[in-house]
């Protein structure tokens, strides 16, 4: 095995393609120092003989670019996740993650492929095209007795293992507390050492914005069923559903509207992702002229008919209007990149998106302020929509914590920092958390990697038939999703599908499928999941926002989910800081496991797929959240034997705060 990257010449420089996104100029702050070792780290990867070539290239992307992404040692062309197989390796893992890799870098799928972010702004797969090319050498090579080490995107080596051990470990962006924040974290990332991988970019788990329509629309449905009244056997028809954003992730706002009934309008900057969701029937109908928006909002409204209209200018212009216009809005959220709020995430009201650019690459402290202005706008034209009776929340997108960091204490709940949270609840806070993730339900996903669409559908099939739609409510949406997925065309890149299911649906869907391998009914499949989900990640701001017991700044539970999950044998564990809410707010983690229809991946199931999620919901019983605590005893009934989760004893609220009172007094 070459332990360096084979190159016997240099590849040629390519043109970048017209029409494809390209990131925008990445802040870093570095001195002359840090530049000769960011130069020296990206000439790591590369034979001494080139080096007099490539060091002034590789320093006019430090300077152009802020980072350096090695532009000449990208493929030429489209990448796209091929059929299984079409790629080379010795074990089935190996050519299974080149998949799903290259499905994050799809001109289709990826957010800017040539910048190797496949969402959220700047959710990367790895730093750059060096490490790509040195993962995909590996990944040929790997064996099923070795495991290959990625540590922020670098492929550290590949080391002897086990059949049942992991074949891939990766981390990305884990600092150390004392520079675990965004101005330390740029400065790594632009010296080559820190990777940002979101979630599922850097996790090689993303399955395109298919992925959180299933989230939305349970978001959007409960939001209707919990705060509108609306009862659990309806949809949102008739409503009218406002947010921003039609990227990467937000392009889902649109579909999952229309899937649960409402009406929408999106608002959006970059005409492009307009186009891209337009083009995928995402939304169906868009204009830059408010009027025009809202009268296609209301004529759906009163037909009852579900659509999506992309509104093409900025979010805080659209609040406007409504407010000026007197128009009601049901639900209201946002899902601009706030967690990088200061790198382009956020486009300030008063500017074109084209001038954004500008200014983000030309006077980074005027960008800022005009962020800072056009946030404490944004926030009053929410807090009035919310006097007339519209409910507001955080769609995890660290967009109350940007209003905070603009200067507006007022967003806080003791008025003057986030620790207790802020006056508007997070999506997971008040819906997701306790409908679903106390339950253990959470964004379960495959990828048939044969690429075949007959696979799909026979998956799909099986799925449905592993759920009792009878049980809960929960089990009736998720039967319904999975009935009629294939009807509402989500698939973007591979042939994924996401669904929502508890531990044990987890479990029996997975066993299934690895039995349909077996039986050569399909192909190989991957399993994973999104890190967003019961026990994946610990996040304040986000997935733990409904633990109240103050362990909710911990990140014990995602630490021992990615350890467990090593500890079991899953194929792919990975550990990120960071994800939706940025640097420092968050520590998530996932898995891919590949169904080769082996006994060994039966077993690895078994106790895998049980652990990877009850033990996020053993940490809320014990944070006494209701549901999860129903859930947990259930299980023990169910596995006694086997496992047990501690249950806690529920002190009496009133005795409590008397013993507490009459301590003070003394
Ligand atoms: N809730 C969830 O489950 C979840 C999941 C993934 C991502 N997120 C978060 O949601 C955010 C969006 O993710 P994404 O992948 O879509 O990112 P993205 O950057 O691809 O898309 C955000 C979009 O917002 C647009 N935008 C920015 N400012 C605007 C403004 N003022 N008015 C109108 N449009 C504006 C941008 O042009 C961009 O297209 C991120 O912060 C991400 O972390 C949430």
């Amino acid at each position: 095995m070459d332990c360096v990257l084979k190159l016997d010449r240099l590849p040629e420089k390519k043109p970048f393609i017209e029409g494809i996104r390209r990131a925008p100029r990445r802040d870093s702050v570095l001195s002359e120092h840090d530049m000769e070792i960011a130069l020296k780290n990206a000439l790591r990867y590369i034979p001494e003989q080139f080096h007099e070539e490539l060091a002034p290239e590789f320093m006019e992307e430090l300077k152009t670019r802020g980072r350096i992404y090695g532009y000449r040692f990208r493929p030429e062309g489209r990448l796209w996740g091929k059929p299984i197989d079409c790629y080379e390796g010795k074990c089935i893992e190996g050519k299974a993650f080149q998949v799903m890799i290259d499905n994050n870098l799809d001109f289709e799928v990826a957010l800017y492929p040539y910048e190797l972010v496949t969402y959220g702004e700047t959710g990367q797969v790895c730093q750059n095209w060096m490490q790509y090319l040195l993962i995909k050498q590996y990944l040929k090579e790997l064996t099923n007795t070795q495991t290959l080490v990625i540590e922020s995107g670098h492929p550290l080596g590949v080391f002897r293992s086990h059949e049942n051990a992991p074949r891939v470990i990766l981390t990305n962006g884990l600092m150390v507390g004392l520079f675990d924040n965004p101005a330390d974290f740029n400065r790594a990332a632009a010296m080559g050492v820190a990777n940002y991988g979101q979630m599922t970019a850097g996790g090689w788990m993303y399955i395109g914005p298919q992925g959180i329509v299933h989230g939305t629309f349970n978001t959007l449905l409960n939001a209707g069923r919990l705060k509108l009244g609306i009862p659990k056997d309806k949809d949102l028809a008739g409503r009218l559903f406002v947010s921003a954003g039609l990227g990467g992730m937000s392009g889902a706002q649109g579909k999952a509207a229309e899937i649960a009934g409402a009406a929408a309008i999106i608002a959006e900057v970059d005409y492009s992702r307009i186009e891209t969701r337009y083009k995928q029937g995402w939304v169906s109908k868009v204009s830059d002229d408010l009027k025009t928006c809202v009268e296609w909002a209301q004529e759906a409204q009163k037909e009852g008919k579900p659509l999506a209209i992309a509104y093409h200018g900025n979010v805080v212009d659209l609040l406007h209007y409504l407010i000026n216009n007197n128009i009601h809005v049901d639900l209201l959220s946002d899902q601009t990149s706030c967690h990088a709020v200061y790198e382009g995430g956020y486009c300030p009201v008063g500017i074109s998106f084209a001038e954004r650019t500008r200014l983000l690459a030309e006077d980074h402290e005027a960008f800022k302020a005009a962020v800072n202005a056009s946030l404490k706008q944004h926030i009053a034209a929410i807090d009035e929509l919310h006097r007339r009776g519209t409910y507001f929340f955080d769609y995890g997108n660290s967009f109350l914590k940007a209003v905070y960091d603009a200067g507006v204490t007022t967003i806080c709940r003791n008025g003057e920092n986030e620790k207790d949270g802020f006056v508007y609840p997070s999506y997971v806070e008040d819906i997701l958390g306790p409908q679903l993730f106390d339950y253990g339900y959470g964004p379960f996903r495959w990828v048939c990697l044969s690429g075949k669409p007959e696979d799909l559908d026979k998956t799909d099939a099986a799925a449905m038939d592993c759920i009792d739609p009878t049980r809960r409510y929960q089990d009736r949406d998720n039967w319904v999703w999975v009935r009629d997925a294939k009807k509402n065309k989500m698939v973007v890149g591979t042939q994924a599908r996401i669904l929502y299911q508890d531990a044990m649906g987890r479990l029996k869907i997975a066993l299934r499928f690895n039995e349909m391998v077996r039986n050569g009914e399909i192909g190989p499949v991957m399993l994973g999941r999104d890190h967003h989900d019961t026990g994946g990640t610990d996040s304040p701001f986000r997935e733990t926002s409904n633990i109240k017991d103050g362990s909710n700044i911990m990140a014990d539970m995602a630490t021992q989910c990615f350890a467990g999950n090593a500890a079991r044998g899953m194929s792919l564990i990975a550990l990120h800081n960071g994800g939706g809410v940025g640097v420092g707010k968050s520590i998530n983690g996932g898995f891919g496991m590949v169904l080769d229809g082996s006994e060994r991946v039966d077993r690895i199931l078994s106790s895998a797929m049980p652990w990877d999620t009850m033990g996020g919901v053993a940490r809320r019983a014990w944070a006494r959240n209701e549901n999860a605590i129903e859930t947990c005893l259930a299980y023990n009934r169910d596995n006694e034997g086997t496992d047990c989760i501690t249950i806690p004893h529920l002190a009496d609220d009133a005795l409590v705060h008397a013993t507490v009172m009459n301590a003070l007094k003394d």
